[in-house]
């Protein structure tokens, strides 16, 4: 198949001094800004994103930092603000454009009405039209209205008007003033490289059996090719990157014709036709040429008309490529190599259709993915394909080749059809910048934006430079049309995949926080780590999630501080008490599965067992002895000592330590007595005891001291009601006490548990 280029394809000089001045500002000042995009190509924009070079729409707060005005020029107000802020202007307008301003305005002082032929919407229309006093812009021969009241009229063109269109207008225009004797003046202000851009176009068309007009869909002299491709052929197709190629547009084709715009990167030409070598041997490739001089961005507007077209030069594939190559040999370029030498030290190879005299050479350690590279797998006239590498030495005149990088990127490329699906995958990002992170898989570039590392606010992307993210590729966003608008010519970059750690996460904390909410059921024991401790409590991770025990739930003993139960970083079996999914609450209680006080009382202390232990507290009617923390016991007064005592404060003090006897435990609570380790005082016998004056037994004596200590409280309180209600006294030990019972009888009914927080709360 033979391939026939269009005159002038790819950047203009107009965009190629755009490029290069965005490209060394960055370089100057580490970053550049353009204002508004740069060309009207995504792959390029993309490109540039990657060298620091951004689009700004509004530069409010890009104090000090350079601005790079873009070819297509702007209004006169817009470059007075520009100039008067403290930004650094780098005005790269085009010369055809700002010759344009020059003109508009120059006719505007001397009163005439400027008629601008071109899309309205377009930025430089919408430049031109902020240099003139007052104007009309005119879309196409078949939209034209223009206001009859002015005497003097300038008409010119959009440099990227069509140059058919153009003509109409000016026969429509010509007649529509000349008529009502205006004065009109025409100024055919198509710039030069889409004078030889178009026509080029035409003969293509005409010559070819099918067309590809490469560029992106918001360029508009991109879209103007297509339209006069389209007028002169059936099969004409837009191909906006590598992937448009399809095998059924050009298998049965002999001659194949290639139109670009002025924002088509010539790369990108060269990599189309490298494809299409892939699919189907090009023979070569020849330059369809309309005009012999070179066109330059500082040339005088032309006014002249497009020259007739020159004999078409045939070109090798070798000279094609080097033609429209950015380098003939770029890095990364991929290509199929014929091994010429089978060495030790790797393999010789000619390097298809780019001339017998090209060679290059794969070092050993750049044939396989893991190294293992053997002479013998490999014979004469065997085809590989490479990638060229930079080159390791400066003098060898080999290009310096890769098949292990071929390799790896067809195995990341493979890789890329899961991720294109929404497969996780993982990389390391290679470089900040604005905005987010780039990374490279395969031939794909992978952007991330800063907000999607991560859930929460990232403050120095560099951190994550070099560091294996989990991503999967976001959706595309989807586009907002303004209803009355045309919908916008954004295409995403097929090669470029947006991806995200930050859904991973989320999706992963929602199933934790699942799974959490599934086993934080009331009463389940779950264990937990003490993460940290507050007065209130101490906070327990439980699946990476924070809970509660409040201190009050850690122990059956009142404690001050939960370092008292618990130690920070060790692991407890804790029972959830609380759950509240909506607050994103659950408490959880310590306390609930341990023993209580009484339960380990019961296990340690038998009735007959002797304590010691301290008293806590005195009532009338006895004293709370403390056993051990939380085990408390009751002498009751009558156990104090074998004398008659009134009240225990007679006999003991807060704080005294004692020895005592354990006389009864029931219904967990336990019954001390003092005397019982005391000797009992001896009885005289013949003594004028009053119980044998009055003929009483000993215990009947003893009934009859309680029944006098009875009868002596209720006089002094005012009798047995007035007793009962102001009492601390229990009230079966009142009416009870007698000789022999146990404390555990006289209890019965009392419970300790509520005299004590009664107690507390006085
Ligand atoms: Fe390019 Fe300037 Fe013409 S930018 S298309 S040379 S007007």
């Amino acid at each position: 198949m033979q391939i026939v280029v269009g005159e002038a394809s790819g950047f203009c000089g107009g965009v190629k001094q755009a490029v290069k001045l965005a490209k060394d500002t960055a370089k100057k000042y580490g970053i550049a800004y353009t204002y508004g995009a740069l060309i009207h190509n995504q792959l390029v924009i993309d490109q540039l994103e990657t060298e620091n070079i951004f689009v700004a729409e509004d530069i409010t707060e890009l104090h000090g930092k350079p601005i790079i005005i873009r070819s297509h020029g702007v209004s006169k107000a817009v470059e007075t603000k520009l100039k008067s802020s403290d930004n650094i202007i780098i005005d790269a307008t085009c010369a055809y454009v700002k010759n344009i301003h020059n003109k508009v305005a120059e006719y505007s002082a001397k009163g005439y009405h400027i008629v601008v032929l071109g899309k309205a919407t377009h930025p430089e229309v919408q430049g031109i039209v902020g240099w003139c006093n007052h104007c009309t812009v005119v879309p196409n021969s078949k939209a034209i209205n223009i206001p009859n009241q002015y005497e003097k009229y300038l008409v010119l063109a959009q440099t990227t008007f069509s140059v058919v269109e153009y003509e109409l207008c000016k026969e429509k225009i010509e007649n529509l003033l000349k008529i009502n004797a205006k004065t009109v003046e025409f100024f055919n202000s198509i710039c030069y490289t889409t004078l030889c851009r178009q026509s080029s176009a035409e003969k293509v068309a005409k010559e070819c059996q099918a067309v590809y007009v490469i560029g992106d869909k918001s360029s508009s002299n991109t879209n103007k090719l297509f339209q006069v491709a389209c007028q002169f052929n059936k099969s004409v197709y837009f191909i906006t990157d590598v992937t448009d190629v399809k095998s059924e547009h050009i298998n049965n084709i002999t001659k194949l014709g290639i139109l670009a715009g002025a924002s088509t990167p010539e790369g990108l030409i060269m990599e189309v036709i490298n494809i299409m070598d892939q699919e189907i041997k090009v023979d070569a490739v020849a330059e369809a040429t309309v005009i012999p001089t070179e066109a330059t961005a500082e040339v005088a507007v032309s006014t002249e008309t497009v020259k007739p077209v020159k004999t078409e030069e045939s070109m090798s594939m070798a000279e094609g490529l080097k033609k429209y190559g950015v380098k003939s040999y770029r890095e990364g370029m991929k290509l199929k190599a014929t091994i010429i030498k089978v060495e030790q030290t790797g393999v010789s190879v000619a390097l298809d259709g780019l001339g017998k005299n090209d060679s290059g050479f794969i070092d050993k350690e750049e044939m396989e993915l893991d190294g293992s590279y053997n002479p013998d797998n490999y014979k004469i006239n065997d085809q590989v394909d490479v990638i060229i590498i930079p080159k390791t030495d400066a003098k060898n005149k080999a290009v310096n080749l890769s098949k292990k990088a071929f390799d790896s990127i067809k195995i990341e490329d493979e890789a890329v059809k899961k991720i294109l699906q929404g497969e996780e995958f993982t990389l390391a990002c290679n470089q900040a910048i604005k905005g987010g992170l780039l990374g490279k898989l395969g031939t794909y570039t992978i952007f991330v934006p800063a907000g999607q590392i991560k859930i929460g606010y990232v403050k120095n992307l560099e951190e994550y430079v070099g560091k294996k993210l989990r991503l999967r590729i976001l959706p595309p966003k989807e586009e907002v049309v303004v209803e009355g608008q045309e919908a916008p010519k954004h295409r995403p970059n097929p090669k470029r995949i947006v991806a995200s750690q930050k859904v991973i996460l989320e999706e992963e904390k929602t199933a934790r926080e699942e799974a959490f909410w599934e086993v934080m059921q009331i009463n389940n024991i779950i264990k937990g780590k003490v993460k940290r401790f507050t007065p209130f409590g101490a906070f327990v991770s439980i699946m990476n999630f924070d809970c509660l025990a409040h201190i009050s739930d850690l122990s059956w003993t009142k404690i001050a501080d939960p370092s008292e139960v618990l130690e920070l970083n060790k692991t407890y079996e804790f029972v959830v008490i609380k759950v509240d999914r909506e607050a994103g609450k659950v408490s959880l209680g310590y306390k609930q599965l341990q023993k209580r006080p009484y339960e380990l009382a019961a296990e340690k202390y038998h009735v007959g067992d002797i304590i010691k232990g301290k008293v806590e507290r005195i009532k009338d009617f006895g004293a709370f002895v403390e056993i051990e923390k939380g085990i408390d016991g009751l002498v009751h007064v009558s156990e104090i000592t074998h004398s008659w005592t009134k009240n225990a404060s007679e006999v003991l003090n807060v704080g005294d330590e004692i020895e005592a006897k354990i006389i009864g435990f029931e219904n967990n609570k336990i019954t001390l007595s003092i005397k019982a380790l005391q000797e009992a005082p001896v009885v005289e016998e013949v003594k004028e005891s009053s119980s044998e004056k009055s003929g009483m037994s000993k215990s009947e004596s003893f009934a009859n001291r309680a029944s006098r200590a009875d009868a002596s409280r209720g006089d002094r309180k005012g009798g047995k009601s007035a007793r009962r209600e102001n009492s601390d006294e229990p009230r079966e030990w009142v009416t009870s006490a007698s000789s022999g019972a146990t404390f555990a009888d006289i209890f019965k009914d009392f419970d300790m548990d509520k005299f004590d927080s009664e107690e507390e709360s006085k």
